[in-house]
């Protein structure tokens, strides 16, 4: 039966009845877009609300933190520019000359209060802001490959990784289906289970892994993968966490460091040849090919992330300068589009966020704080 408020109205004035029905179609139409991109509509398909509960399985609630790499540093510094990437990108980073930089060394994994430990995934995210406005952003890693190479694989590794409720601990058999579902996955995990690992994040050397591509003032591309290789000189890591105890040892041996001097990283840019794979994050590209040294980042200070500069960046792989262009590889948007969420869950608790577990004052070289 229809209410009496509603046979009045149309009775009066028919008209309203076509645009109370038009009104329910758009009603209608606005709830069914809010469900698709939900994924409601489609539960096999992978979104960002998808995503972001993968973290959260994996690693717990921690409100006003990154979602992956959440236990970090800021740091700030400079790109002195040797120009000798000049010649294969028109970008003005390349350009003789010093950048600002603004940067984070980071633990990979969702857990903010980690402790530290040696093959825990360390990373080097670096902005460089050239004169003019434009910026380039790229977050690197100190293992040769990624484990994966398409956003599914990624959703899948972690659920397959995140422990199960009943023992705290992942299940043995999630993690052999998984491998066995990704055979790139079990070949990338074999090279990086093999990789050097040194004693510090100052000597650690960080690879870029995705490829992108260089181009000249005339328009003629490059395939590149970068990496940031230690002035400082590498010593082999002790394999277990100091018995000390310090849970935040790296980034305190880091902090400590940056206090005595700058440290240093070359940007070395490895040219690919035609038939390396620059869709494939899982595969190195072979032995061998021509390197430029593109440049020393030099860092000088560091700061906790509370108040710090590299907190309101988001170290999105896409933000690049006219001269740096994405590749194929499908990780690029992937990794945009999760840091984006990542950033406005983040930004979004920012007045709920308790301190970072890295919260040095101020350091610089030098020695002053
Ligand atoms: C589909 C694949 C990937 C997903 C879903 C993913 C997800 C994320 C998320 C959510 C964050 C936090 C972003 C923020 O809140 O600012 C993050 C940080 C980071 N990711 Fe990824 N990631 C992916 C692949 C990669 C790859 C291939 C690399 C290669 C180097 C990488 C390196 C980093 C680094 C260095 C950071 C830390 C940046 C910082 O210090 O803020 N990620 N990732």
């Amino acid at each position: 039966m229809k209410p009496l408020w509603f046979k009045a109205a149309t009775a009066t004035n028919p008209g309203l009845l076509v645009r109370l029905g038009a009104i329910g179609a758009v009603m209608l139409s606005v709830t069914g877009a809010f469900a698709y991109t939900g994924g409601w509509l489609s539960p096999a398909r992978l979104t960002q609300d998808r995503m972001m509960a993968a973290f959260r399985d994996a690693n717990g609630t921690h409100v006003g933190f990154r979602r992956n790499h959440a236990k970090g540093v800021c740091v700030t510094g400079w790109f002195e520019s040797s120009g000798q990437a000049a010649a294969i990108s028109k970008a003005a980073v390349f350009r003789p000359g010093r950048v600002p930089v603004i940067g984070r060394f980071a633990l990979a994994g969702g857990m903010p209060f980690q402790p530290d430990a040696p093959n825990t995934v360390r990373s080097m995210a670096l902005s460089f802001l050239s004169p003019g406005g434009e910026e380039w952003r790229t977050g690197m890693n100190n293992i040769p490959v990624f484990p994966v190479n398409s956003a599914r694989g990624f959703y899948e590794q972690l659920l397959a990784y995140s422990p199960e409720p009943a023992t705290g601990k992942p299940d043995p058999a999630k993690i052999k289906a998984f491998l066995a579902g990704h055979p790139e996955a079990a070949r990338a995990l074999a090279l990086i289970k093999k990789r050097e690992i040194t004693s510090g994040f100052a000597n650690s050397t960080f690879n870029g892994l995705n490829a992108f591509r260089f181009v000249d003032a005339a328009g003629a591309p490059t395939a590149v993968r970068w990496s940031a290789v230690p002035v400082q000189p590498v010593a082999a890591d002790a394999t277990e966490p100091p018995e000390t105890g310090d849970e935040n040892y790296l980034f305190d041996e880091l902090i400590a460091q940056i206090t005595q001097r700058p440290r240093q990283w070359r940007l070395i840019v490895t040219i690919g040849r035609a038939g390396d794979p620059t869709d494939d994050a899982t595969q190195p590209w072979p032995e061998g090919r021509r390197q430029i040294d593109a440049g020393t980042v030099t860092i000088d200070r560091a700061s906790s992330e509370d108040g710090g500069r590299c907190t309101a960046i988001n170290y999105d792989p896409l933000v690049l300068p006219a001269g740096i262009e994405p590749s194929d590889d499908p990780l690029l948007s992937a990794r945009s589009a999760a840091y984006a969420r990542s950033f406005t869950l983040r930004a979004e608790e920012e007045h709920e966020k308790p301190p970072s577990a890295v919260t040095p004052k101020e350091v610089r070289a030098g020695g002053k704080s």
